[in-house]
Order: structure tokens, then C-alpha cells, then sequence
């Protein structure tokens, strides 16, 4: 018996790196899973039928069930393709899984147009297209009790701020707010959302110095995407309906729990503000907090 025996998943993304390692995993665990990717180069560039055609053959020749898909998350009408054709080849739809993604870093000052619209259009708009058409058949199916679930990936990048990454780190935290945002709107209709932060080494990491890759994991297998794929396994299972909303972070053997932003130190006013009497006031209470000098 497998955790994720009879369940249906959508792994995106899927032919390569993290998504390649979820999917066997949810597929060793019992899932049936619709393998999708584009096939494109780390900037987005190009598509190729391969990656997701060999994780495909990797998984049946396991003994797994498994199917291959192309879509471009980003194109809406394909995501609603992508999400129709997991349940018409499958039966259903219980686990999405939003890994696809690209990067184009630049200093924020270099930034074009274009990089800033590709990187937002793949990760953000992406997200949202398969999130979408999933929540609109799960809402159809009227199944409060049901254990549905949309897991997304997000990054350190935004949570951190990477400074060579304004593109990349604000679609990862507008990944975020989708994450809180359907999982309070989702929740009646039976489904979770949570966001992974992963840390492995793929190609996406390949332009990372070495030494800064693998700081902290001297052993190149704790720095496998496989090793993301368990808690995306757990989050997939009808174990998880306990958690929603949340932020996990997985790298290596560590997988922890992020907490979600609250305010941590207030100051009420009697009426409007004046300048001086706020900035000594913001000086005192959130210099404290912050450490301030002085
Ligand atoms: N590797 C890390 O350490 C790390 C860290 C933080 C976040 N992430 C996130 O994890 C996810 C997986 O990253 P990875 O390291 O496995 O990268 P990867 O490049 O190995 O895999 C990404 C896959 O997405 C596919 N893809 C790209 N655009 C697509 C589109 N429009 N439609 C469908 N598929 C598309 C690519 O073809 C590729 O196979 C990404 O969302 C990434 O931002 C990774």
C-alpha cells in the first residue's frame, strides 16, 4: 500500500530537477501522475517533448502510472487543457503540484521589460492559470470533506530578497499571497494550499558558486532535489488537511516551518500623527526591535 494510492497529481514543470524527483515519489507512493513540461532552457527559451517523455518512462518502467503533457503553464487556455486532461485520461484530480519555472537574474538597474514580464508570467501568472482551472473543478465537485490539494514553490530568494533576482524574488512572493489567498478561499471545497521553499541542486542553481551551492551539504546526495520530494509527498497525502496557508521550507535532510508575517511591535496614536511625535515614536519602539543604534 502506497500513501497516495488512488490519488490523481499534476506535477508541472515535471521533466527535470525538483518536479522530476516529486513525481516519482508521488508516483512510487501510488499517484497517478500527469508528467508536465515544456521543456524549456533555464531563461524559458525553446520546448522540448523529452524531459517530460523520459520521467514518463521512468515511472511506468517502475511500475508507476504515468502520462506525459507539454502545456505551457502560462498560456491560460493550455493550463485549462493541462487540468481537463488529468482528469479525463486519470478519472480525477486530488494533488496539483506548481513547480515550473524560469529565471532571467539581473541587477534591478539592468533589468529589461522583458526579463521582468517572462519571470513574473511563468512563476506568477503560471501558478494562478493551473490554480484556477483545479479550483474550479474541485468547487464543481461540491466535496467539502474531500482532500484535495494545490502545493506551490516558492523561494528564499523572495522571502530573503535576493538582491540580483527583483524579477524572480517577486514572483516567488507573489506565490505567497496566491498560497494564503486560495487557502482561504479554498478551504470549504475541501482543499489545502501550502508553498514549498526548496534548496537543491538543479541547473537552476548552476550559475550559484560551488562553495555557496553546497554550503552546509559537503555530501552531494543531501543536496539532491530528491530530497524535496518527500514533504511535497506528505503535503500531496490525506494525512495533511491539517495544514494551510503555510510556508515550508525543504533542503537536504532539514525541513522547516516558516511562520506567517503578523505585526510584532505596535503603536497606537490618540488621533493623526504629526511628524516628530511618530518618528520619535517609530525611533523608540521599532529601533528596539530592530536593533537600532542610538
Ligand atoms: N533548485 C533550487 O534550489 C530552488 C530554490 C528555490 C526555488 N526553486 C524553485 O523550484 C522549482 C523547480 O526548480 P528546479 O531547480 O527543479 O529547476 P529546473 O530548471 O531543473 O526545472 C524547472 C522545469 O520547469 C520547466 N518549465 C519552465 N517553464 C515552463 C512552462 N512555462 N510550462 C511548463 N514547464 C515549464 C522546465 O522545462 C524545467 O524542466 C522552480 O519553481 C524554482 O523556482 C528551486
Amino acid at each position: 500500500m502506497g500513501s497516495l494510492d488512488g490519488r490523481v497529481a499534476i506535477v508541472t514543470g515535471a521533466g527535470r530537477g525538483i518536479g522530476r524527483s516529486v513525481s516519482r515519489l508521488l508516483a512510487a507512493e501510488g499517484a497517478a501522475v500527469l508528467v508536465n513540461d515544456l521543456g524549456s532552457a533555464v531563461d524559458g527559451s525553446g520546448c522540448d517533448a523529452g524531459p517530460a517523455a523520459e520521467v514518463v518512462a521512468e515511472i511506468t518502467s517502475a511500475g508507476g502510472k504515468a502520462a506525459a503533457n507539454g502545456a505551457d503553464v502560462s498560456d491560460h487556455a493550455a493550463a485549462q487543457a493541462l487540468i481537463e486532461s488529468a482528469v479525463e485520461q486519470f478519472g480525477r484530480l486530488d494533488v496539483l503540484v506548481n513547480v515550473a519555472g524560469i529565471l532571467r537574474d539581473r541587477m534591478i538597474f539592468n533589468m529589461s521589460e522583458q526579463e521582468w514580464d517572462d519571470v513574473i508570467r511563468v512563476h506568477l501568472k503560471g501558478s494562478f492559470n493551473t490554480s484556477k482551472f483545479a479550483a474550479i473543478h474541485w468547487r464543481g465537485l461540491a466535496d467539502p470533506s474531500g482532500a484535495y490539494r494545490i502545493i506551490n514553490f516558492t523561494s528564499v530568494s523572495g522571502l530573503h530578497g535576493s538582491p540580483g533576482q527583483p524579477n524572480y524574488a517577486a514572483a516567488k512572493m507573489g506565490i505567497v499571497g496566491l498560497t494564503y489567498s486560495c487557502a482561504n478561499a479554498l478551504s470549504k471545497y475541501g482543499v489545502t494550499v501550502n508553498a514549498i521553499s526548496p534548496g537543491a541542486v538543479t541547473r537552476m542553481t548552476d550559475t550559484v558558486p560551488a562553495e555557496r551551492r553546497r554550503a552546509g551539504f559537503p555530501d552531494d546526495d543531501e543536496r539532491s532535489p530528491d530530497n524535496i520530494a518527500p514533504i511535497v509527498a506528505y503535503l500531496a497525502s490525506d494525512r495533511s488537511g491539517w495544514i494551510n496557508g503555510r510556508i515550508v521550507h525543504a533542503a537536504g535532510y532539514e525541513v522547516s516551518l516558516y511562520s506567517n508575517p503578523e505585526a510584532v511591535v505596535r503603536i497606537v496614536g490618540t488621533g493623526p500623527w504629526q511628524f516628530d511625535d511618530l518618528a520619535a515614536e517609530v525611533e523608540r519602539s521599532f529601533g528596539a526591535m530592530l536593533g537600532r543604534a542610538g
